[in-house]
């Protein structure tokens, strides 16, 4: 999955277009949506692409269900909350994804975001005060994500072994924080390389500046794969 972390619609599109025909997912996140919106995804949807929304939605189980609809109906194949949002959260935002893509004819993936790939172990303690280790953390929310029917995490690589090891086989691990031995790891703290993350059993890898910052996108995108 290429993140599309770029401010609008034209570079976005010009990435969609060098990556078109390639089979890679496109994620839209955050700034692309704050951008463009659900057009966006439309538009991105149309030339073929498979859209993972990355709003990580995390508010009270209503509101979360309510634009859950919303999400569903711009036609987003996978959309993500954040686990620490609740039991009751994950479970109104599975069904209405379920209840809204049974109406469209697509139902999306929901998955829970564990913990933050960006944050270290030592962020973890300091600063959120929680006392257990972080593995033990992102283990016991993907399970309590399953429990309450989504349909995997994400989570850094280096936790998917864990993961695992705890879920069923069917659960989606998303694992971002890739770094192919050839890149800068920027802000990621908790990263590992493609082949890394496929063998700790990650579904699916989230990528975005080794490729989007690369001269040569497409050629970056096939580059991951180069120990
Ligand atoms: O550029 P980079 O490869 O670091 O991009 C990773 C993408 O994955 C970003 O869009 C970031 O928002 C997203 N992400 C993450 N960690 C999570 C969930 C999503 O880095 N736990």
């Amino acid at each position: 999955m290429v993140a599309l972390d770029v401010k609008g619609r034209e570079e976005a599109l010009t990435l969609a277009n060098v990556l078109l025909g390639s089979g890679c997912w496109l994620k839209v996140g955050m700034e692309l949506y704050a951008y463009s919106g659900p057009a966006v995804v439309r538009e991105l949807k149309s030339l073929g692409f498979s859209i993972f929304l990355d709003l990580k939605l995390h508010d009270i189980p209503t509101t979360v269900e309510r634009a859950m609809r919303g999400f569903v109906q711009a036609g987003a194949d996978m959309i993500n909350v954040h686990c620490s949002g609740g039991y009751d959260m994950m479970v109104r935002a599975a069904s209405a994804a379920r209840d809204e893509g049974n109406k469209l004819g697509l139902v999306p993936k929901v998955i829970g975001v564990t913990v933050l790939t960006s944050m270290s172990e030592h962020q973890f303690r300091q600063e959120l005060g929680i006392e257990r280790q972080l593995q033990e953390h992102v283990v016991s929310l993907a399970k309590l994500a399953e429990k309450a029917s989504l349909d995997g995490v994400v989570a850094s690589a280096q936790e998917a072994g864990a993961i695992r090891k705890n879920t069923t086989p069917e659960f989606l691990i998303v694992t971002p924080g890739i770094r192919p031995a050839w890149s800068e790891a920027d802000d990621q703290m908790r990263v590992l390389t493609p082949h890394e993350a496929l063998a700790a059993g990650s579904s699916y890898l989230v990528v975005g500046r080794p490729i989007t910052r690369a001269e040569d996108p497409r050629e970056a995108l096939e580059r991951l794969w180069v120990r």
